[in-house]
């Protein structure tokens, strides 16, 4: 059979753009946990419960006086408003807002509600997501950093307009019961904020997840996604100074600053961590590295001595489907895997690679589910999550 000009120019183009289709779905479909592969168990025997900490999005732990900071959201309230995932019902919300700041004990696994000093207009309107805490080394007191997604002012225009997001600063002292309203920067830099990372008592690094507040490419973001960006912030006037420190990162989520003076940030739709090198005339971020992880990812977390530990959705689907259906009352399971990332010690103990990569926990949903933080505490890890109905301490290997 002899093939014609044409017949021959399909073929040429066909067969490599097939088999290229073949990969990029195969890619996706193991990404997305699409693949068959089972969620196996590890290091989910020794598990600590808190139900009355519900909804809790981030963390922040203090390792040497065993407290960890949280960012806490009633279920009910989450279930209508979640800028991040198109949950834009303004209306439905209380008229002020029922979020707190809840300050964990991780000793006694006892907890208590911060009590937020601050002009009405943050206080009303205080919607948590990602924060973060900057603590002067030899000093007690501590600043955080909160990622609040207040309402537009027209509740009913949410959905056209998405939220008016801003990012509260707070003074507290280690282990104090009041948290001090400082500042809240606002600006238009401040778009789709997710992950805050400090860098000094009023400078910050974060994550805006979405390229636009709103729009239709939205709905069909695991196909397509346009890139975002990650912005720096120097708030140490009272107008605050952002700009874009790097552009073109795919939703970018997590992001933490390393002891080693890297910032981390974690991706909701690559399988990667990049790494950035903060650079110290303007602030800007180059690439330094990036470290491959199975699955897509929410915030990461540094111990203190550089391990770095993220949760994963080794089941996204399933992930889609809490958030789709899950009421106040119950909620489908959506499985998790935490990984844990070492770097090297300079001793090359990891035979030339730099990093180790390795599960540190995994659950397929019954235990713990839909975990979006994973804070290490020294053997334990504190996992919690946007939806979680409980924060879960669990000990591990
Ligand atoms: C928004 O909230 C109201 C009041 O709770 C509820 O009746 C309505 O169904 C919600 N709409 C959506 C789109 O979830």
């Amino acid at each position: 059979m002899s093939l014609t000009a044409k017949q021959r120019l399909f073929l040429t183009i066909a067969i490599p753009f097939g088999a290229q289709l073949v990969h990029f779905i195969w890619g996706k479909a193991s990404l997305l946990g699409l693949d068959g592969k089972e969620v196996t168990s590890l290091n989910n025997e020794k598990c600590v419960g808190i139900p009355e900490l519900q909804g809790c999005e981030d963390a922040y732990v203090l390792e040497d006086r065993g407290l960890a900071y949280l960012a806490c959201t009633p279920i009910s309230s989450r279930l209508d408003w979640i800028p991040a995932m198109l949950k834009y019902n303004a209306t439905a919300l209380p008229v002020s807002s029922d979020n707190y700041f809840a300050l964990l004990d991780l000793t006694t696994n006892s907890y208590q509600t911060l009590k937020i000093i601050a002009p009405s207009i943050v206080s009303d309107n205080l919607y948590l997501h990602g924060l973060d805490i900057h603590r002067e080394k030899g000093s007690d007191l501590l600043t955080l950093f909160a990622i609040s997604h207040r309402p537009p002012q027209d509740r009913e225009t949410a959905a056209q307009e998405g939220a008016n997001s801003v990012i509260e600063i707070f003074e507290t002292t280690v282990g104090g019961k009041e948290l001090k309203w400082v500042q809240t920067v606002e600006h238009e830099l401040v778009r789709t904020p997710n992950s805050v990372a400090a860098t000094g008592p009023r400078s910050f690094y974060f994550t805006n997840d979405h390229r636009r507040k709103v729009h239709w490419s939205r709905t069909f973001e695991m196909l397509y996604m346009e890139p975002s960006d990650i912005i720096y912030c120097d708030a140490t006037s009272t107008t605050s100074d952002c700009k874009v420190a790097v552009d073109s990162v795919v939703y970018p989520n997590g992001l933490d600053l390393s002891p080693n003076g890297l910032l981390y940030s974690s991706s909701s739709a690559e399988p990667k961590i990049s790494v950035w090198e903060i650079q110290s005339g303007d602030n800007s971020l180059v690439l330094a590295d990036t470290i491959e992880i199975p699955y897509l990812m929410d915030n990461v977390h540094i111990a203190p001595d550089g391990t770095l530990f993220v949760p994963t959705f080794p089941k996204a689907l399933e992930l889609i489907n809490l958030v789709k259906r899950a009421t106040v009352d119950s909620q489908p399971t959506s499985a998790v895997e935490i990984y844990k990332v070492s770097t090297e010690t300079g001793e090359k103990q990891f035979y030339g690679n730099k990093y180790k990569v390795e599960r540190a926990f995994a659950d397929d949903g019954s235990k713990v589910s839909g975990t979006t933080t994973s804070a290490p505490f020294k053997n334990k890890l504190l996992l919690t999550g946007v939806l979680a109905r409980e924060v879960t301490i669990c000990e591990i290997a």
